[in-house]
């Protein structure tokens, strides 16, 4: 990058408060990065307030010399990036702070000059030395981040769900459905998706916005959404555990189709009876949804698994370790074992051989020296991939990202970063 530009950071702040303007500018270049129609100043007001609930840092490059007649003026940033913390639960209940780094763009007639190196480079160091072991991320395209550390950890499928005469769910209800107001889940839904984030290995914590879309209050076009619905789940105790939010997608849309706006479900009575629900909506032959599990108990649940067509998984949650010592440890470990691990780092924050114990569950990480002899040798990506258990180190083994020194190592990883249940993040940023 050269010396034509500096870097600012600020937080987001709501409208009426110090530094609105330079956080509405802001907010306006990352609409134009991702190919928006211009927001409304309602629309960008809202948003602020929901970034400034969440602490976001916001991070603008700026032109510091003389620019273009008539082009934006110096104070739009060229380039943006934010970023906020939130937990992230690394499997059996255990949870980890976890650095979320969102609105990543750079003008057209600025990119390839190395502004988006320098603004994840100077971030990743600072949320280092701020004590932060991981880093997270959702990608636009698939080739950008790896070359920063970060690795894919979890996935994501659109499914289409034939909800005619064919679907049939057997499962004996434990619990009820109700609809309900949509508003009611302004007060609910941070309560229901802090179960699901206690069940859910690969979970995140959301950031205020979703309890504004999940109740139609706030769409992503800035406005209300009246044609959203809710229906919620209650447990055998009377306790709301799961809810889905959804709209009809219209009379001229065939099939006639019910779209899923958010879908959380606290147990897998919840989800089954959710989908119990979907199924039974009548008019309605199709029910789509797409943030659904890859590993998904649904087909196993229905009569006729081919109801679901599910063409399209992507990765959805990539993470980035920054402090291998600390992200290991904090880990529940399934089995117990000792594993070597040398792991390699292009920016050279979590660079090093480590020694892995688990036993009990609880493990000792202990840094190496740097002619230790390895089990296994992965980039920091690959580690970040395994770290939460969605990715299989005997699949990256296969694929030449982890090299086994040790027969049967990367098997004995797969063991010892297994996790209780199939990774999964609901959250998007
Ligand atoms: C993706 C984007 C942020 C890259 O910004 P940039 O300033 O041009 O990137 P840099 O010049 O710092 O490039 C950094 C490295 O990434 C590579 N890179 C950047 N964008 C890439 C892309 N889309 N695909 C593959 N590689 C890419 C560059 O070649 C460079 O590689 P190197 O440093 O290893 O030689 C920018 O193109 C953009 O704003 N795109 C549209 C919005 C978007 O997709 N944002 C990401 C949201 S998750």
């Amino acid at each position: 990058m050269s010396g034509n530009y500096e870097i600012r950071r600020f937080s987001a702040v709501s409208q009426g408060k110090d530094g609105y303007a330079q956080a509405e500018t802001w907010s306006r270049a990352v609409s134009f990065g991702f190919h928006e129609s211009t927001r409304t100043a309602e629309h960008v007001a809202k948003s602020l307030a929901t970034y400034e609930a969440d602490g976001r840092v916001l991070t603008g490059v700026y032109q510091t010399g003389p620019v273009a007649p008539s082009s934006m003026p110096a104070d739009v940033p060229v380039a943006t990036f934010a970023t906020f913390r939130k937990t992230l639960n690394i499997g059996f209940g255990q949870t980890l702070e976890a650095h979320l780094v969102t609105s990543v763009t750079v003008r057209t007639s600025h990119r390839r000059r190395g502004l988006l190196r320098r603004m994840m480079c100077e971030d990743l160091q600072l949320a280092k030395e701020d004590g932060v072991a991981v880093a997270a991320l959702t990608a636009s395209e698939g080739t950008i981040y790896g070359r920063f550390g970060y690795g894919v950890a979890s996935f994501e499928r659109v499914v289409k769900v034939d909800t005619t005469s064919r679907f049939s769910l057997r499962h004996e209800a434990a619990g009820t459905v109700e609809v309900a107001d949509p508003k009611a889940l302004l007060e609910l839904a941070p309560a229901v998706f802090g179960r699901v984030h206690r069940l859910t290995p690969g979970s995140l914590g959301r950031q205020e916005w979703y309890r504004q879309l999940a109740s139609g209050s706030l769409g992503r076009d800035g406005k209300e959404d009246p044609s959203v619905k809710v229906a919620l789940h209650y447990g055998p105790g009377g306790d709301v555990d799961g809810y889905v939010s959804y709209k009809f997608l219209g009379w001229d849309t065939e099939p006639y189709t019910v779209e899923v706006v958010d879908l959380l479900a606290g147990s897998n009575d919840a989800y089954l009876e959710l989908w119990q629900y979907l199924g039974a909506i009548d008019l309605v032959e199709r029910v789509s949804w797409s943030e659904a599990p890859l590993d998904d108990p649904l087909p196993w649940a229905l009569d006729d698994p081919r109801c679901i067509d599910s063409s399209d998984s992507r990765d959805m949650l990539w993470l980035r370790i920054l402090d291998v010592p600390q992200a290991l440890t904090a880990r529940h470990y399934p089995a117990d074992g000792r594993l070597a691990l040398e792991v390699l780092d292009p920016l050279g924050l979590a660079a090093g051989t480590y020694a892995l114990s688990a036993q009990g569950g609880k493990a000792a990480v202990e840094r190496l020296p740097e002619a230790a002899e390895a089990d296994l040798t992965m980039d920091v990506s690959a580690l970040s991939s395994i770290y939460i258990g969605g990715v299989c180190p005997v699949t990256l083994a296969a694929a030449g990202k982890i090299c086994e020194h040790s027969a049967g190592s990367a098997l004995k990883a797969r063991q010892m970063f297994a996790v209780e249940r199939p990774t999964h993040c609901l959250t998007h940023f």
